[in-house]
């Protein structure tokens, strides 16, 4: 097992990444006070593993309230947030029931915000078992749900008191999940460690395999980075924008298609490539680095090409991102492989970007 921190004061928090943690009760106890406990996952997640972890919230002497939510992006909005309060108020949660999430990032997002806000905040698990969980969602407090008009929008910063990183769970990910989870991995790489980067080249086959040893790898150095840049700035008043790399484009893709049409790590797996490709009209990066991630984005199996909005969609939407200010995109690009920065983007270069975005381009051999 890797045992790592999130060192935020009084808010720190352990991440555990290994096989087979969600039966390892002495994991879970020492964050479960009260006397009930709101297991939250999906339709999905609880055939495979919710049994499991309710059987070991018993064990621990916990009433369970289970909260099955449906599946999926498109049910990440009000009406679904709204079961989880509902099933906590009729089930007698109080103020120490702790709210377990068991799932992916739709369900982790979800269960946190339910957590920040039941009764002001009660204390919250996460324990994630998708690729893309395990390496970002899970990690770092941001919680929310989706408005039709804008990709987590509503929401708040909200820490776990543990993340439980079970990598046996990643075993019944379809290989759609699994390359999702992998374009978290390659943007790692891309903003913050050149090497890993360099690695995840190298290692990109054993990934796809689900090779044990190199998904261990990659999501303990994804959580070191992820950890390292909400330690610096939590709120994100500054550089923790830079882990939103190719998710300007990707965010747009995804609120553009209908949620849940794109996933989300595919959606970010090409809008790195368009994010590479205005870093390098800025003349920051070159074209051997652009090259580098598109191919390995590919390598992923994951898109390169983006779905044609119409350029009027794209900048409206962009306009609408967090990051904007004033109506002004902000992006996060590459200084150079492996150091990201904010920007603003010459109008000329963004259309560039954009029309070359949505045309299919060759992917170097
Ligand atoms: P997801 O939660 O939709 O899970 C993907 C699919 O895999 C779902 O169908 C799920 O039921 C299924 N699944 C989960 N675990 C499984 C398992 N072990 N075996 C088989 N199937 C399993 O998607 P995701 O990619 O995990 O997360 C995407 C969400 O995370 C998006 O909503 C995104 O906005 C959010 N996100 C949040 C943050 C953050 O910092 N909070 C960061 C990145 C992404
Ligand atoms: N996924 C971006 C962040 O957590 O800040």
């Amino acid at each position: 097992m890797h045992d790592l921190r999130v060192e935020l004061g009084e808010r720190s928090y352990p991440i555990h990444i290994g096989a087979g943690l969600i039966g390892r009760a002495e994991l879970f106890a020492p964050h479960l006070g009260g006397k009930s406990v709101a297991l939250v996952t999906n339709t999905t997640v609880d055939p495979l593993y919710g049994a499991k972890v309710e059987a070991l919230l018993k064990s621990l002497g916990k009433k369970v309230i289970k909260v099955v939510l449906p599946d999926g992006e498109a049910y990440k909005n009000w009406e679904t947030l709204n079961l989880i309060f509902d099933a906590m108020l009729s089930g007698g949660a109080d103020r120490k029931t702790a709210v377990v999430a068991l799932g992916g990032g739709v369900v982790g997002d979800m269960a946190g915000f339910a957590a920040a806000s039941f009764m002001r905040g009660v204390p919250f698990i996460q324990v994630p078992t998708t690729l893309l969980s395990q390496v970002d969602s899970s990690v770092g407090g941001k919680t929310g749900i989706n408005h039709p008009l804008g990709k987590n929008m509503i929401g708040s910063f909200y820490q776990p008191l543990a993340v439980i990183a079970d990598t046996d769970t990643l075993k019944t990910l379809p290989p759609r999940e699994l390359a999702a989870g992998l374009a978290e991995v390659i943007k790692h790489g891309a903003i913050a460690d050149a090497e890993f980067f360099a690695w995840v080249e190298d290692n990109i086959g054993a990934l796809n395999a689900c090779d044990t040893q190199a998904l261990s790898h990659a999501v303990k150095r994804s959580c070191e980075i992820k950890a390292g840049v909400v330690a610096q700035d939590e709120r994100e008043t500054g550089s923790r924008a830079t882990l939103n790399f190719g998710h300007t484009f990707g965010h747009t893709i995804e609120a553009g298609m209908g949620y849940g049409e794109w996933l989300h790590g595919e959606a970010v797996g090409c809008g790195m490539v368009m994010g590479g490709d205005l870093s390098r009209r800025m003349g920051w990066i070159s074209a051997g680095d652009l090259a580098r991630i598109r191919k390995l984005v590919a390598a992923a199996h994951l898109p390169v090409v983006a779905p044609d909005l119409g350029r009027e969609l794209w900048l409206a939407l962009m306009r609408g991102d967090k990051k904007s200010e004033g109506g002004e995109i902000r992006f996060v690009l590459l200084s150079k492989l492996g150091r990201a920065v904010m920007a603003t983007a010459p109008q000329d270069a963004l259309d560039a970007t954009l029309a070359d975005g949505v045309r299919a381009a060759p992917v170097e051999a």
